[in-house]
């Protein structure tokens, strides 16, 4: 079973004993709470809230002017979404090396610029800053636009900047760190650069699919109880509307946004971020939720530390980052990551994640963290007991394999 099989199967992931994602909550949905000032690099910059990230790298690219016959270079390890914005605006992705620890082989980027290369996108792999500085560096050297993907990044400090101010732009994903659907962000740094962006008003059905997950996924984060009983109704309601729609010849899917789909949608790039995920980005505590997700990242750095083959990809949380996941390797095993799902432990891969027009046999190092770089949660509403069950389990199932 692929982990795709295993992420569209809804059994599976309600059946995880460990929240995969944040918990969604009436709380953080409050009226009365008042939006808080956004941190850098949100605050005074020219800024978009897009629905998805990938919507923002696609307008990101006709800001930087980049058209069809120019080329980018791109990571060979990284999630199809990124890539599929430049494919559909013309522009040509070539791909530079990643080494097994994530950084990326500047002297590769180096070689693979030709006169038709406008820009570098770098990622900060998991919340993690990567070289940027450098990045920045040989990017002004060459001439290129620098495209920070921040995807993985709540908010960070690293190589003595703000993550997301290094790019001339970057783009940020806050439906990964926080319980929503949506939510993807565009920060054009380069003040050079004009940014126009017309978005759309959103249509009523469209505002119903954006209500219907915010009360799906309240259901289902709920602990238990009264709010289960609802879920039955709200399956009725749901597919009363979807026969509704289907009827007057619209899809059948028109209720369902899915979280996890890699596909560009060209229908969407003009829909702004949703008015729940909106105010949820202005007015959650970003310090407590990087607070929770560091503490919960070193509770799992500590309690792998005494099970053998278990290889954390950082040994070390620095200052200023707020992890997304943790990842790890499991030294010997393969698909070792279905064993923990079965299990219970949402554990997930980049194996099913790799664009199409990657060669991925000419990166051995990224072929290797493809197929070996296992990711566990370390999200913000996590329980210690959660924790240890993860730890339990896992060093469970390495025993059970060595
Ligand atoms: C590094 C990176 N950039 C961009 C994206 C696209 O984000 P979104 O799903 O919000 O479009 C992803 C999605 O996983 C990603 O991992």
């Amino acid at each position: 079973m692929t982990t795709t099989d295993l992420e569209s199967s809804t059994e599976a992931i309600t059946a995880f004993l460990v929240p995969r994602d944040p918990r969604l909550t009436f709380g953080l949905l409050n009226p009365l709470t008042r939006p808080r000032p956004l941190p850098r690099p949100f605050d005074a910059k020219s800024t978009f809230y897009l629905f998805w990230a990938r919507n923002a790298l696609y307008h990101g690219i006709q800001i930087l002017g980049l058209a069809a016959g120019d080329n980018v270079l791109v990571p060979a390890f990284h999630c199809a979404s990124l890539v599929e914005p430049f494919i559909q605006r013309g522009v040509s992705v070539r791909f530079y090396r990643i080494d097994r620890g994530g950084n990326p082989d500047l002297a590769d980027i180096r070689a693979k610029i030709d006169g038709r290369t406008r820009a570098v996108l770098a990622i900060h792999y998991f919340g993690f800053a990567g070289p940027v500085r450098d990045l920045r560096d040989l990017c002004t050297h060459h001439a290129l636009f620098l495209i920070e993907d921040c995807a993985h990044v709540l908010t960070g400090r690293g190589e003595g900047g703000v993550l997301g101010e290094f790019g001339d732009i970057s783009v940020f994903s806050w439906r990964k760190l926080l319980p929503i659907y949506d939510g993807g962000q565009l920060v054009v740094n380069n003040s050079a650069l004009r940014p126009v962006l017309t978005l759309d008003q959103p249509s009523v059905l469209f505002r119903l699919r954006v209500w219907k997950n915010v009360v799906d996924r309240l259901i289902e984060d709920a602990p238990g109880g009264g709010l289960h009983r609802l879920s039955g109704l709200a399956r009725w309601l749901s597919g009363a509307a979807r026969r509704l729609f289907t009827r007057r010849g619209r899809p059948a899917a028109a209720l369902a946004i899915s979280n996890y789909g890699l596909h560009f949608d060209p229908s969407s790039v003009n829909v702004p971020m949703s008015g729940p995920s909106f105010r949820m980005v202005r007015t959650v505590d970003v310090d407590a939720v990087i607070t929770l997700r560091r503490e919960h990242f070193r509770t799992l750095l500590a309690g792998v530390a005494e099970i053998p083959d278990v290889m954390p990809l950082h040994r070390e949380l620095p200052e200023g980052t707020c992890p997304w996941i943790f990842p790890f390797v499991a030294r010997g095993r393969s698909a070792f990551h279905l064993r923990l799902r079965a299990r219970g432990i949402p554990a997930t891969t980049w194996g099913d994640v790799i664009h199409e027009d990657l060669a991925v046999d000419e990166f051995p190092e990224a072929k290797f963290l493809y197929e070996s770089l296992i990711f566990l949660p370390v999200h913000q509403s996590l329980t210690a007991a959660e924790l240890q069950t993860m730890i339990r389990i896992l060093r469970e199932e390495m025993r059970a394999t060595s």
